[in-house]
């Protein structure tokens, strides 16, 4: 008897350029490895890193094709030899980074271990109806969540924590600037300097983005088209400065940033919404030891930290809408056009 190929459908990039590059295919369902558990994805998230990857510059380049997407949610199909942790139909959550060989499993940072990758970066991500990882890349989904709700999560939330609270040591009491506050990761970090016990002020380009940042939780909001968000920040803290900024855009943003904290003070360098490249005055960073510190990805213990203040009902999941797979290209037109507040959600089944 000849043995068919098992397909499934993914949203697939064979080339880069704008969000209708995005292919949805039939393409071969992964089979499972021993140590390894196939993921049923039942929501994919969206992220601005997928808009990068799918439109070059992020990865040299694509073999064959690249499956999209670094945030899963699901429920375990299928379990490869030795699995015994794990049960077929239950609930996980795919952690965002890991190493792809069990030895480096506990490399820390993660993004240390010699075989880390990241869904989509290194291999192929979650816009798809089944993905294959290793078993300690999955975690017990125990949010009483929606599953949408979930797949907004493991990016945004797990690099938040680890931004402000491995990274930065935000503590009860600091004053924290985040920029774009109703963006991804924006209005998640909003939500765990909160939860960390920070004040935190904001920086948004719309009055309508503005609103939504308060709604998450900001102390105060600056329009940064009709404020000087330094000259704010001064007055917000008396003078002094911020304790840690987070700056998710880097460009001309990051001079400023520089500017806004106090001597000593943190600058996290996050992302680059407004641009790879920036120019600093370096006198602004030495004469009163300013820090400016990058923050990359995060570890499983920065994700299970943000689950559990999911728990306790201190940090929530934002979706802004959802989208059946097979339109992940619309999808990636709002991230384009900096309409996105919160996260975007694809449905591989709908
Ligand atoms: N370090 C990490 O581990 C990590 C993890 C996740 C994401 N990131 C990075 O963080 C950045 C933000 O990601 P995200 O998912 O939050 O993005 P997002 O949801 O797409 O939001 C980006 C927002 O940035 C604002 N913006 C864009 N261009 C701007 C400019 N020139 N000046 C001022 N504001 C501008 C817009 O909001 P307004 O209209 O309100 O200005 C836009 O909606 C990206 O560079 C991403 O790669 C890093």
């Amino acid at each position: 008897m000849i043995k068919t190929t098992e397909t499934m459908k993914a949203a697939v990039i064979r080339e880069f350029g704008g969000p209708d590059v995005i292919r949805y295919e039939d393409i071969e369902k992964p089979k499972v490895k021993a140590g390894h558990v196939l993921v049923k994805i039942l929501a994919a998230g969206v992220n601005r890193l997928d808009h990068y990857v799918r439109g070059g510059g992020y990865i040299p380049e694509i073999e064959t094709f690249r499956i999209l997407g670094a945030d899963g949610a699901g429920e375990i199909a299928e379990l490869g030899e030795g699995v015994t942790e794990l049960d077929v139909g239950q609930r996980v959550i795919i952690v965002a980074g890991f190493a792809t060989e069990r030895k480096d499993k506990d490399h820390r940072p993660t993004i240390t271990s010699p075989s880390f990758a990241f869904p989509e970066v290194q291999i192929n991500g979650t816009y798809t109806q089944y993905m294959e990882v290793p078993d300690y890349a999955v975690l017990k989904d125990e949010t009483g969540l929606t599953v949408e709700e979930v797949a907004t999560l493991p990016v945004v939330l797990g690099t938040s924590v680890h931004a402000l609270k491995q990274v930065a040591g935000v503590k009860a009491g600091d004053k924290v600037l985040i920029h774009s506050g109703a963006s991804g990761s924006g209005s998640m970090q909003i939500q765990v300097a909160k939860a960390l016990g920070a004040k935190v002020a904001t920086t948004v380009r719309s009055a309508e983005k503005g609103e939504y940042a308060k709604d998450v939780g900001a102390d105060l909001v600056i329009n940064m088209r009709e404020e000087d968000f330094v000259e704010k920040i001064k007055e917000w803290t008396n003078g002094a400065g911020a304790d840690v900024v987070i700056d998710n855009l880097g460009g001309d943003v990051l001079a400023k940033s520089i500017e806004a904290i106090r001597p000593f003070g943190i600058v996290v360098i996050y992302g680059f919404s407004a641009g790879a490249e920036a120019t600093i005055d370096v006198r602004n960073v030495f004469f009163s030891e300013k820090k400016l510190l990058g923050s990359m990805a995060s570890d499983v213990e920065d994700l299970q930290w943000g689950l559990e203040k999911v728990k306790e009902g201190l940090i929530k999941p934002l979706i802004d809408r959802t989208f059946p797979l097979s339109q992940a290209n619309e999808a990636h037109k709002i991230i384009a056009d900096n309409k996105v507040r919160g996260n975007i959600v694809l449905l591989p089944w709908a």
